[in-house]
């Protein structure tokens, strides 16, 4: 199920300090790490959907939106703040939109870098969602 994941915090009069760790505050194993920047105006990365990869996305520094869709609902999720994630299991298609300025998001993935298990296009996924509901 998507849902937004508090991180710990430790808040500290020299900075705070918040982190994650494998199978405990998420819940898979991280096989990969990525980064989205430099963002212009009005962009809008993903939009598509993954069949094995599990993600938690946070917004690093400064903010975005992520729509997230099963098929039947859409929910959008604004992410501001570098003390909590969105978790987003497999077989949803999601899109990232509304960046700000000098914005950093980071993904955590569960998956290498695979090209075939990207689903992009938006038919076909509502085509692969059919088996959530058997
Ligand atoms: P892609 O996931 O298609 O971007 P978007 O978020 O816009 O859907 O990735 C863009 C390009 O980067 C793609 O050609 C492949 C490459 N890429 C990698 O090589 N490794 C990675 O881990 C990721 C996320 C992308």
């Amino acid at each position: 199920m998507v849902k937004l994941i508090d991180l710990p915090k430790f808040e500290d009069p020299r900075g705070n300090l918040s982190f994650i760790e494998e199978n405990k505050h998420i819940p898979f194993k991280i096989e990969r790490v990525y980064w989205i920047y430099d963002v212009p105006g009005g962009q809008v990365r993903g939009g598509h959907a993954f069949k094995q990869q599990q993600e938690l996305i946070v917004a690093l520094s400064g903010s975005f939106d992520v729509m997230v869709d099963d098929g039947k609902e859409q929910k959008i999720f604004s992410l501001n703040r570098s003390y909590y994630g969105l978790y987003i299991p497999a077989g949803m298609w999601r899109r990232m939109q509304n960046f700000s300025t000098n914005s950093l998001a980071v993904v955590l993935s569960s998956t290498p870098y695979n090209k075939s298990d990207y689903i992009r296009s938006y038919d076909e996924f509502l085509n692969y969602r059919k088996q959530y509901e058997k």
